[in-house]
């Protein structure tokens, strides 16, 4: 089997828009709000009870969305993801088990790490970016130029902690291909329905430059 690619996805937008979503109803209007804005790529968190749910509805519903799963902690989600029709699977760090599953996933896959084992691990099982997790707190923009000198064709999506003020040092990195993080879609304007905001942040970070967007 051809090993699927995370690359192309990746380079679809700067920002891969974490979501947790609490009502099924608020996943169309969401995702639709996120594609208008010009981020397509959208990382539903296995976090509640309607995630799967409105995984399901995006990916039936939504045109022009690339709607995928994250924290994918265990096998069995990483098949029900599969199930709702995840296009992708992003996980936190990976146990023996979720790496044995997941080098036989039809979709591509973001594994997560924050150490140099752990990125080397991963590397080892030919995963092509890597997810960098909790970025700011593993230690941000720092340690991502800290493991390209090791780790010259890693290739990083760092997650955690990013927002408006950090983002550009993150997607001026060399080994970046791509950030995600939930500010452009805070639980908070899911909640009140404000999906025109959210259509506004979209299309904020979506206009981000990003210089290491992978040919
Ligand atoms: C997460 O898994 O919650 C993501 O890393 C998003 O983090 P953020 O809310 O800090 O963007």
């Amino acid at each position: 089997m051809t090993k699927p690619t995370l690359i192309p996805l990746l380079n679809l937008a700067p920002v891969v828009p974490v979501v947790v979503i609490e009502r099924v109803a608020d996943a169309v209007p969401l995702a639709r709000a996120l594609v208008d804005g010009g981020l397509p790529l959208i990382e539903v968190t296995l976090r509640t009870a309607a995630a799967l749910d409105a995984l399901r509805a995006i990916a039936a519903e939504v045109e022009g969305a690339v709607a995928g799963a994250g924290t994918v902690t265990s096998p069995a989600q990483m098949e029900d993801a599969i199930d709702a029709g995840a296009s992708f699977l992003v996980s936190p760090g990976v146990t023996p088990d979720l790496l044995a599953a997941f080098r036989g996933s039809p979709v591509p896959v973001m594994a997560g790490c924050a150490t140099p084992s752990e990125a080397m691990r991963l590397a080892e099982a030919e995963f092509e970016v890597l997810k960098f997790f909790p970025a700011e707190v593993a230690g941000g923009v720092a340690a991502l130029k800290a493991f390209a000198g090791p780790f010259p064709e890693l290739k990083f999506c760092p997650t955690g902690g990013i927002s408006p003020a950090n983002v550009a040092d993150y997607l001026a990195l060399p080994n970046v291909v791509a950030v995600g993080g939930s500010w452009v879609a805070p639980q908070s304007l899911i909640r009140s329905g404000d999906f025109a905001r959210i259509r506004a942040l979209a299309g904020e970070a979506s206009r981000l430059n990003n210089t290491s967007a992978v040919a």
